[in-house]
């Protein structure tokens, strides 16, 4: 059986994914321009009880439909299973920007089979914008069918990147940062890695980058890309692995204009990009 066959025939899992988004991005908005409790993992590393209510409804709904599946949340409700099935949850991608009232933020769901992405959901709930995904079988934005952009010229590009909650001045993304913003239209650092995929996947983001993301943040995101006819590497070029930090998406036109940018930053620094 592809694995394509797999996400769709077994279960209905796309239906239940959406479901579920839907029901915790509903959740989301309840707590949304609230009074919230606010709690840090690290500085500037927030953590809301909008996370863990979304989360908790999440892996409680994904244990109800598959109990056997591993689960994998950033939140830490999760279960290891030897099961082949493992759901990457994200239940509140953008959490800053959710704590601040900025309404860029999702929820975010992907399957993986035998360590490969089979199928996800992101859902925006403030643009009630669901963005569907399953390998072979393209994807979709609220039922329409996306595809990435086709400017294959860097100096027209919109792109897009994200920086970890503890980053510095001293690190290697503020000098890809800086490269670009004169390389290209502009950068944007919207705060949700998930929807900075849809966005390329669906033509508004030419590329995306980001050097350390967690599966969640990506599960769905790249394949909806790849499915979109875009392509997803590391930084280096290397073949996607959802278990690496890094993760470099585009429209596949400029593709290796901005690998040889990257490349060249790191030769510049003498640094050496080791992925994991
Ligand atoms: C964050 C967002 C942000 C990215 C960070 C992630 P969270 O996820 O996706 O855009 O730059 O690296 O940690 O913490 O809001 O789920
Ligand atoms: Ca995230
Ligand atoms: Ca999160």
């Amino acid at each position: 059986m592809t694995q394509s066959r797999v996400f769709m025939t077994t279960e209905n899992h796309l239906n239940v994914a959406i479901e579920i988004a839907r029901e915790a991005g509903s959740l989301l908005l309840q707590y949304f321009r609230q009074p919230l409790e606010i709690t840090y993992k690290r500085r500037s590393d927030l953590v809301t009880e909008a996370d863990r209510k979304s989360e908790a409804l999440i892996v409680d709904r994904l244990r109800a439909h598959f109990p056997g599946y591993a689960i994998v949340a950033e939140e830490g409700g999760g279960q290891k299973t030897g099961s082949d099935y493992c759901w990457y949850v994200d239940p509140l991608d953008g959490t800053t920007n959710f704590a601040h009232g900025f309404p860029i933020f999702a929820v975010t769901l992907g399957l993986a089979y035998r360590g490969e992405v089979v199928g996800g959901v992101v859902f925006d709930p403030t643009r009630e914008e669901l963005y569907t995904v399953e390998r072979g079988a393209g994807s979709y934005l609220n039922g329409q069918r996306l595809r990435v952009s086709n400017n294959g010229d860097l100096a027209e590009c919109l792109v897009a990147t994200g920086f970890p909650p503890f980053a510095t001045n001293h690190d290697l993304n503020v000098e890809f940062y800086f490269r670009f913003t004169q390389l290209t239209h502009g950068i944007r650092r919207a705060g949700s890695a998930a929807l900075d995929l849809c966005s390329v996947a669906a033509g508004r983001f030419d590329g995306f980058w980001e050097l350390k993301l967690n599966p969640w943040d990506k599960a769905a995101g790249t394949l909806l890309v790849t499915e979109a006819g875009g392509q997803v590497s590391g930084i280096t070029g290397r073949p996607f692995n959802l278990l690496d930090d890094d993760v470099f998406a585009s429209n596949g036109l400029i593709h290796h204009q901005m690998l040889r940018v990257f490349s060249e930053v790191l030769e510049q620094r003498g640094s050496n990009w080791p992925g994991r």
